[in-house]
């Protein structure tokens, strides 16, 4: 069985859509995948109640609680080690993870990025897109390296930017499209490695 962990920050719904194509298309069978935990840096946030509802091993690991992005970092590992994981998700995991960390999980670190990468990096990319006056944006799954929003590019959606359009409604119809694409990266991740 192969482990896939997932890390979280917030509401946890592209989690949810991973965890949603893994029973219906039955991974635990065939690619022989599991979940086999989702982290949270915020263990308030709403995610982990939903990856419980979904019969789903939970773990917090509160950033606040470190005096450095190292020491977190440290630790964060170690949690998801406890799950030897083939691969490591990132499912809107708002942090800054250090070169070690990517170094450690080289490979087997996949991101979403709600902007067609290159372009908008970082934050508030729908915002930032409608105001470049772009008339397509979109959402992108990512390998994870050193470098903020860089790597591999393993998939990609491309939505429209209507007239009018609010970051929000822009948020909600890439995020319709993270649903899609996102399950999909994943098990695509393994049926190249297979
Ligand atoms: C998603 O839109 C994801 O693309 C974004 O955070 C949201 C998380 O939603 N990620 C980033 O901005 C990473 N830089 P979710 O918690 O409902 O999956």
């Amino acid at each position: 069985m192969k482990n896939i962990v997932i890390l979280i920050s917030g509401s946890g719904s592209n989690m949810a859509a991973i965890a949603r194509v893994a029973k219906k298309e039955n991974w635990h069978e065939m690619p022989g995948l599991r979940l086999a935990a989702v982290i949270s840096n915020k263990p308030e946030a709403t995610g982990l109640v939903l990856a419980r509802g979904l019969g789903i091993a939970t773990d917090a690991v509160p950033h606040l609680d470190f005096a450095s992005r190292e020491a977190f970092d440290a630790a964060l590992m170690a949690r998801i080690e406890v799950h030897a994981p083939q691969l490591v998700v990132l499912a809107g995991f708002m942090r800054i993870l250090t070169p070690e960390f990517v170094k450690h999980y080289d490979g087997r670190l996949i991101n979403i990025h709600p902007s067609l990468l290159p372009a908008f990096t970082g934050l508030d990319t729908h915002q930032r897109a409608i105001d470049a006056g772009c008339k397509v944006a979109g959402v992108t799954v990512h390998q994870v390296t050193a470098a903020l929003d860089h790597g591999a590019i393993l998939a990609q959606a491309v939505v429209p930017v209507l007239p009018g359009d609010t970051a929000c409604a822009l948020a909600a119809r890439v995020l319709t499209q993270e649903h899609l694409i996102y399950p999909r990266a994943v098990r695509a991740f393994f049926e190249r490695s297979a």
